[in-house]
Order: structure tokens, then sequence, then C-alpha cells
């Protein structure tokens, strides 16, 4: 970490501040710092506190159950949480209020009103249960951005069938690999998606994909890209979204009544080994912790126009796109298509057209639109916004400030969110309304969250120091378990500190006490805010009959923050030829996904190991990133580095 220490110590020279605005305070959801005292004292009342804005069907006996790494909220409590989401609101003068708010790629759009939103989430309900789907199965959905995705989430929700939302970008194989896990018993997918004016071919990824899914016995299919006709569809599998829509009429399906602990969805994310992990997150805990951060982090009010700018496939699309905002009865934004298309202004062109209030996105996308110029989001009228939100990476001071002075007007606070696909909400944030801002810094734990820092004996590191982040009491949403596998749910967050989560990220707190992310400290890579697991790239070289043996790393990325560096042993006699170097990074690309197709892909003969033959993935970073190498004394073979040296001194 001594390259990662330097900037670090460097970040915390920063000496910008940025207090709320006392125009803001005045009106915010929050402003009274007590809140963090009073969840301090008693961590399990503010948290029943917060569950008294969620309709429960029945009430819990118990707030909390905690034998780590067994954690259960609201025990005996019954809800639904499409009920929450939707029929909630239709008795109130929400009825008409605009719950979803889509704008497509090509620039067609769809506004769906609550009355609306139940409309279509009953007929999907209707629909999966006629296609036999029960409380409890699985349902696994693969689709673009279209409002179609949270419809058929709520339907899930409604009916006690956890869905598994699979990124519109991942392979086949992916695909296959979620189904397969889970067992799921019904796709829904599209004819295609659009991204960058082209048709992702959706529904040729699934049927490959279905090659090898015995559990699947039905396809729901959405008519996005094509006239019909021209889809391929299999006879007795294959059924239309809008036929089966159709087929429901007006029927309305009760939502179940679950048990707060019934699972909800299964969410797979990259860790530290080639598989992929489904996190199981469960009813009531994560409804209340999803509810209550986005009312309180982005300051959410009714007459709000809210846009998250993530997709549905990752999980802040699942809690602050669909469940976060619709549970609070807000109005979201949802965009199908990349920033820049047709043209690198689009983000602003929605945020004028639709006057949005509220913008949450990632760094890596501040950081292209900082490369891109600021002209583009001058050109456009944004002084709608009044609160900017980002995720899924550090940000750096110098994108955090041009974020607020280009997009916010200067003006509005920027929340830096820290969280994690296991947390399901946000647990490290600034509350807007009374958080002293620090460029570059996620401040604070959410009131009723314990985060601390850790030495490797598990000692808290006073104030001014580094080391991991932990988290030491359980809070609501948080992941329930590993989906198939409680012995790796506990090994990976669990088995480090007993009795406390692991988070895998390291950290510091400054003098003030501020927190401050330092990004992972083991084989998981944050590419563009996608976390990619080292050894998942790793397996989808050596799966390629022409290499033997691949060690991958990260390498700093201006925009990406990292970007994926290949190194790669051919077998035998395998002339490494820019054809094959080309093969190898689009053949990750094929068992992945494109987002895991590396960036930089060095032959080499040898790669460094220790005399135990363990790869010393440390030195080649030192080398991606043009370094002086360190310590090399372990190395089984010190000749190997210098000639990996050549070779990407060369490439490069
Ligand atoms: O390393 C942290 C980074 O993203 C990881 C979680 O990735 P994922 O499960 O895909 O969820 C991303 C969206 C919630 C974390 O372990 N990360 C996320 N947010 C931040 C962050 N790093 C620094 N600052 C953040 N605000």
């Amino acid at each position: 970490m001594s390259e990662k220490e330097g900037t670090i110590s460097a970040l915390m020279t920063e000496d910008r501040r940025y207090a709320p605005a006392a125009e803001f305070t005045s009106h915010a959801n929050w402003s009274d710092p007590e809140v963090y005292q009073r969840a301090l004292g008693d961590p399990e009342g503010f948290w029943s506190e917060m569950a008294r804005a969620i309709d429960w069907f029945e009430d819990w006996d118990t707030v909390l159950e905690w034998d780590p790494p067994t954690t259960k909220w609201f025990l005996g409590a019954r809800v639904n949480v499409s009920y929450n989401c939707v029929d909630r609101h239709l008795k109130t003068w929400r009825k008409n209020k605009a719950a979803i708010i889509w704008e497509g790629e090509p620039g067609d759009t769809r506004v769906l009103t609550y009355q609306e939103l139940y409309r279509e989430v009953n007929r999907c309900a209707a629909a999966m249960r006629r296609l036999g789907v029960q409380k409890g199965d699985r349902v696994a959905l693969y689709l673009g951005m279209v409002p179609e995705l949270p419809i058929a989430m709520l339907a899930c929700a409604r009916l006690g069938a956890p869905h598994t939302v699979v990124f519109g970008g991942f392979s086949p194989e992916s695909l296959r690999d979620r189904i397969v896990d889970c067992h799921a018993k019904l796709l829904v997918t599209a004819d295609g998606a659009w991204r960058r004016g082209k048709v992702v071919d959706l529904k040729g990824n699934a049927d490959r994909a279905l090659e090898g899914c015995p559990s699947i016995e039905n396809v729901l299919v959405v008519n996005r890209v094509a006239p019909p006709e021209q889809a391929s569809m299999v006879e007795g599998r294959d059924r239309w979204w809008h036929d089966e829509m159709d087929a429901s009429g007006t029927d309305t399906v009760e939502p179940e009544s679950l048990d707060s602990e019934h699972p909800l969805y299964i969410l797979y994310t990259s860790g530290t080994t080639g598989k992929p992990k489904g996190l199981l997150h469960t009813t009531g805990g994560y409804l209340v912790g999803v509810h209550t951060t986005a009312k309180y982090v982005f300051d959410l009010k009714d007459e709000d126009t809210y846009w998250c700018a993530a997709d549905v496939g990752w999980v802040t699309g699942h809690s602050y796109i669909v469940y976060g905002p619709l549970s609070n009865g807000a109005s979201s934004i949802m965009y199908e298509g990349a920033p820049d298309y047709p043209g690198k202004n689009r983000f602003w062109q929605i945020i004028e057209k639709y006057r949005a209030n509220i913008l949450y996105t990632a760094p890596t996308a501040i950081r292209a639109f900082m490369k891109w110029g600021a002209e583009h989001p001058a050109g456009h009228d944004l002084s709608s916004l009044r609160l900017l939100g980002t995720v899924g990476e550090p940000i750096n001071p110098e994108a955090w400030v041009w974020y607020r002075d280009n997009i916010g007007s200067g003006r509005t606070p920027v929340v830096d969110t820290w969280w994690q696909t296991e947390t399901g909400m946000t647990l490290i944030t600034p509350l807007p309304g009374m958080t002293v801002l620090k460029p570059g810094s996620a401040t604070f734990p959410f009131p009723g969250v314990e985060a601390d820092i850790v030495d490797e004996a598990g000692e808290s590191v006073p104030l001014g120091g580094g080391g991991y982040l932990v988290l030491k009491r359980p809070w609501p949403a948080m992941a329930r378990t590993i989906w198939g596998d409680a012995e790796r749910w506990y090994d990976q967050y669990w088995s480090q500190f007993p009795g406390i989560y692991f988070t895998g990220d390291g950290a510091k707190r400054d003098e003030d006490g501020y927190f401050w992310l330092l990004g992972r400290v083991d084989d998981v890579l944050n590419v563009a805010g996608h976390r990619i697991g080292t050894m998942e790239v790793e397996s989808a070289l050596v799966s390629h009959p022409s290499v033997a043996e691949a060690a991958v790393i990260g390498i700093n990325h201006e925009i990406k923050g990292q970007a994926i560096g290949a190194f790669v042993t051919l077998r035998g006699d395998q002339a490494a030829s820019p054809e094959l170097i080309t093969e190898l990074k689009l053949h990750v690309g094929e068992k992945i996904g494109p987002i895991a197709r590396p960036d930089t892909l060095i032959p080499t003969g040898e790669l460094p190991k220790t005399r135990s033959g363990k790869i010393m993935r440390r030195l080649l970073r030192d080398v991606a990133e043009g370094r002086v190498v360190g310590d090399t004394t372990t190395l089984q073979d010190p000749g190997v580095l210098d000639a990996i040296k050549d070779k990407y001194e060369e490439t490069e």
C-alpha cells in the first residue's frame, strides 16, 4: 500500500471545506446532528423508529437477532416490498404522480404513474404466476434499462419469488453460471437493448446461455429493438412479454404477506475467487435500510425529480433506482443508454428536459465528463439541481470540485456515498443538511452504523491512522449470506476479525474523524465502478488453449480508476502475435463480458514468483505503473522481472 499511502496522505491535507448552505439546511429532512447521538445510544430503537415509515402487515416481536455471521431483523414481522413501493401510494395523492420517468436511448419516452405501475406490476405478477412461478422460486432478469425491469422486479417481490438481475453487459457464460447457481425457473429477457445506437443481442446471448440451464422452464421476451417477427423464438419455451401482459388483462395479484427475512433478491458480484458470489438480500430489513438512506442521504422530497444514473444490473440500481425511491413515493428518472450518445451532452439534456433536482452517478462518469469538457454542461440549464451524489469508487478531490462547480453550479452539496453489494444500503455518507464536506471524503457512518478502522490484529486505529475498514454492528439492509455457500459467507467477511464484518476495503480517518476510502485490499479490481475479480479474469485467460498461466492486476487509470493489466505465459511454442493478443482480450470479453476485457495484455516468458510458486502481483503493479520495482529478494528468478519490464516498455 506504499504508493496508496502517499496518495492518501496528500488527500488528507485537502483543506477545502463546504458547509451546508443555510437555505439547504432549513429545508433538509435532517438537520440536527443529535440524530447521530440518538442512534448511537440505542441503535435498535433508532432502526425500529425508522421502520415505522414502512407499512407492515404484522409488526415484529424482536428488532434484531445477531449471532455473527447470522443476522435477522424485525423478526416475526410480515411485509411485502411491492406493496410498499406501489400499492400504498395509491391510497394517497401520489396515485397519479410519476413513479418512473423513462428515457430511451433513441429518444422515445414513457412515464408510469404509481397507478400505472400498479397495473403493470400486477399484470406481470399474474403472468409469472400462470407460468408456474411461486413463492420462493427464483427468477432471472437479463434486460437493458427498460421499465419492464423494475416492473418484473416488483412483480417478483409481490409473489415472494427472489429475482436475480444479471447486468445486460454480461456474456452468455456469466448469465448461465448465475442461472445455474440459483436454479432460476423463469428468465425474463428482451430481443435486444440499445447501447450507443447499436443493439446488444440479449436474446442471442440468452439462447446460448440456456443451452446449459435445465432449471429454466419459460422465457418471457420483451420486444424492444425490432419488429417481433424478426426475433427467433423457441417454441414452447419463449413467450412475448406483451402477449402475456395482454393475457393478464386487468388481473390483480394480492401481495404475499412475507416473513421479514424472506429472500427478496440474489445479486452476484465478484470476489477473490474465479466464481462470483450470490449475495442474498431479504425483505424487511433491506426495505427499511434503503428507504431510510434514500430519504435522508438524498434529502428526497415529494416535489423532487430524482435521477440515479446507475444500471439496475448493479446494486446501486436495485437500492436507489427501484426500492429506495419507489418506497418513498418518489419520481425517478431511468435512462436506457450511454452518457455520450448521440452527443456528450446527453445527461445535461435529460436534466434540463425533466428539470431533475438530484443526480447520483459514479466518479468514473464524472472524470469522463471532465475530460469531455465543461462546455457540454454549460450549454444547458442545470439550475434545477439541488443535490449531487457519487458512488462506486473513491472520488479524487479535483473531480469532486469539478462536479460541484460545473454540474451543481458551485452551490449544491455533493454526497460521496460508500457502500457495497453486500451492504445493500449506503453506510458511510454525508448528511447533506448538516455535514461539512471535504472533497474526496465519504465523511461519516450513517446514524446507527458503526464503522471502524482496524489493524491486522483487529485493534482500532487511532484518528490519523489507516487500516482495514470494518463494521462492528449489523445494519438492516446487510446481505444475510451467500446463496448456497454459507461457508464462503463466513470465510470472506467474518473470519478475519471474529464477530466483525470485514469490508475488503482499506481506509484512513483524519484527525477530525472523516473517513477516506482507499480502495480494495484484496484481489478485487474496481474498473469504471465495476467490481471484477483478478481471479475471474485469470481463469478466463487460462481457459484459452494458447495460455499456460496468467496474472492480472489493476493499473491506475485516469478515467476508469483502475484498468485491467494481464500478463500471460503462452503454451509451448505459441508466438505472441498482435492477433493473438487481440484474440485473448476478446476471449475474456466473451467469457465474462466486455467490461472485463484487459486494457493491456503482455505475453511473457515467465511470471515473477516466490520460491514457493506464488505470483508476486505487487511487482507486476510496480512495473505497470512505472515505479522502481520493490523488494525482489524473495523472487525465485529475479531476471524474470527485467524481461517483463522490457516487454512492457515495448508495448507501451
Ligand atoms: O471498494 C469499494 C468501492 O466499491 C466496492 C463495492 O463495489 P460494489 O459491490 O460493486 O458496489 C458498488 C456500489 C455500491 C467497495 O468495496 N466503493 C463503493 N463506493 C465507494 C467506494 N470506494 C470509495 N468511495 C465510495 N464512495
